[in-house]
């Protein structure tokens, strides 16, 4: 089975912060892989800026190491990458300066045919000057996008600021605002499986799920990157990641795939969650910090340990379990237990739907009681879903039950490669389809549920508890779901 590859109409994109990491390690690697489907040609322009003094050359250059470093070897054509870097261009030009700018109009061509899209790979300190800058300097046009991401705010208050800023230029529908784990395959399978199935519709509610646990850990540290030890757990994979991933497993069925359908089911869930306030902030969450410890086998250091001296005695928290509530009539009394932590024993995110156990057992004790179905929507790595199900163990000797996964694996089921989130994004902008893109009113929502949260652990007197590197994080975390008698999923099978 192959792909549907649906070519898109030519486009310029504009890429700000051209030099940096983003761009390397993401946006290039996943324009190159479109290109070599072929979802664009050489009428298709990618124009790169940034401060830094390059010739066309020189960023070709630097557009071939990426693709060298984060394309896999097999898809390293070089009459490939020589097509590719051929419509690759540069202009240097500081966004917040006002100089410079008649460069950037002279490559951009001006024909409606020509999509034009400018990526802000640049610190949001940066978006509003140079939303502005393309106005001033009539680079603007009504049917222009603007593709911005996280950290997109820090709380509510400076959310709402950045969002002024760009839309004093650009228009929601002009705005794209990227969580790249909703261009995951995985997640969007969640929405093929829950819609495009009858089996589980029907049971999607308080009356057959008992919880749901979404996870999402990973096994790197915080690294270097001076902006975790600002953000922290709970703005830098909560705010976002895990409440998208929330708002598609509880939303209502939208009427189509329309952006804005979509878009408006999901801000219902939101406006739905429980604020956690006050003492309620105690009970319902745990932050976490980890300590040295080993993982896969390999020693590390603590997140105190990695950071420069004037932030030791740093409160970030580097994992958090919270147990969230959606207030409405199909999940009422349903708990949302969610964590997220680096350094955790392995790379893992998953979904689990646990359902409830059957009313009656019409099998005596010695058969085995019935175990609860379970579906575990597998994010990643070895992406797939499985059901768990009872079954009559095999065998002579009687009635026997015991549980088994239905195991769906994408690997072993499909063989083309799966695309990575950004590709599908980055076209998903030329196409002006905004469904995969967080809207103004979502992004504020998740921050007014986070902010309370966020204030009462900045005002609590304790820090976070201390966690072992390659542990689960806090014992409190397992606490925090145990106490109401239940236990994180551990896939065995
Ligand atoms: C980013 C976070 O948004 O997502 C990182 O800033 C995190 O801290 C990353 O590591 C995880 O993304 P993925 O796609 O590797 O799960």
């Amino acid at each position: 089975m192959s792909s549907r590859i649906i070519p898109v109409q030519p486009f310029d994109y504009v890429v700000f912060g051209a030099t940096g990491d983003l761009t390397k390690r993401k946006l290039v690697p996943a324009l190159y892989h479109r290109f070599v489907d072929g979802q664009f040609d050489e009428q298709s322009h990618i124009i790169g800026v940034s401060r830094t003094q390059l010739s066309d050359e020189e960023f070709r250059t630097l557009v071939r190491d990426s693709i060298k470093q984060f394309v896999e070897k097999e898809y390293q054509d070089k009459a490939t990458i020589d097509r590719f870097v051929s419509i690759c261009s540069y202009v240097a030009n500081d966004v917040s300066n006002s100089e410079n700018w008649a460069d950037l109009g002279k490559v951009l061509r001006d024909s409606p045919k020509v999509i034009r899209a400018f990526y802000l790979a640049i610190a949001p300190d940066l978006f509003g000057p140079t939303c502005d800058f393309i106005s001033k300097k009539k680079l603007y046009r009504r049917d222009a996008r603007v593709v911005i991401e996280k950290p997109l705010g820090h709380d509510l208050e400076s959310s709402i600021a950045i969002n002024d800023e760009v839309s004093k230029i650009f228009k929601e529908d002009q705005v794209y605002r990227i969580d790249h784990y909703l261009g995951k395959e995985t997640v969007q399978n969640l929405l093929a499986l829950r819609f495009g199935n009858i089996l589980f519709e029907p049971i999607w509610n308080s009356a057959h799920i008992d919880h749901v646990q979404i996870t999402v850990a990973e096994s790197v540290g915080a690294g270097t990157r001076g902006y975790y030890d600002e953000s922290g757990a709970l703005r830098d994979m909560v705010q976002n990641h895990i409440i998208q991933l929330l708002c598609l497993v509880a939303m209502e069925p939208p009427a189509s795939d329309d952006a804005n359908a979509l878009r408006d089911e999901k801000l219902k869930v939101l406006r739905s969650l429980k604020p956690i306030i006050g003492s309620e902030v105690a009970k319902t969450t745990v932050r976490g910090q980890y300590r040295g410890g080993s993982v896969d086998g390999n020693a590390v250091a603590a997140y105190q340990e990695e950071l420069p001296e004037e932030k030791q005695g740093s409160r970030t928290e580097t994992f958090v379990a919270i147990k969230a509530e959606i207030e409405n009539w199909r999940w009422a009394n349903v708990p949302f237990y969610i964590r997220t932590g680096k350094r955790l024993p392995t790379r893992a995110s998953e979904i689990v739907i646990q359902f409830r156990n059957i009313p009656h057992s019409m099998f005596d004790h010695a058969e085995g009681a019935p175990s609860a179905n379970r579906l575990v929507i597998r994010i990643q790595p070895d992406e797939g879903v499985k059901l768990f199900l009872m079954i009559k163990d095999p065998g002579p000797g009687g009635m026997r039950l015991r549980e088994v996964p239905l195991n769906l694996s994408f690997a072993d089921t499909f063989t083309e490669r799966t695309p990575e989130a950004y590709e599908r994004l980055l076209l998903d902008v030329i196409r002006g389809q905004q469904t995969l893109f967080m809207r103004r009113d979502e992004l504020e929502a998740a921050w007014a549920w986070v902010d309370p949260i966020r204030d009462a652990w900045d005002a609590a007197s304790d820090a976070p508890q201390n966690y072992m590197a390659g542990t689960w994080g806090p014992t409190a975390s397992i606490a925090l779901i145990e106490r109401d008698g239940r236990t994180w999923h551990e896939d065995s099978n």
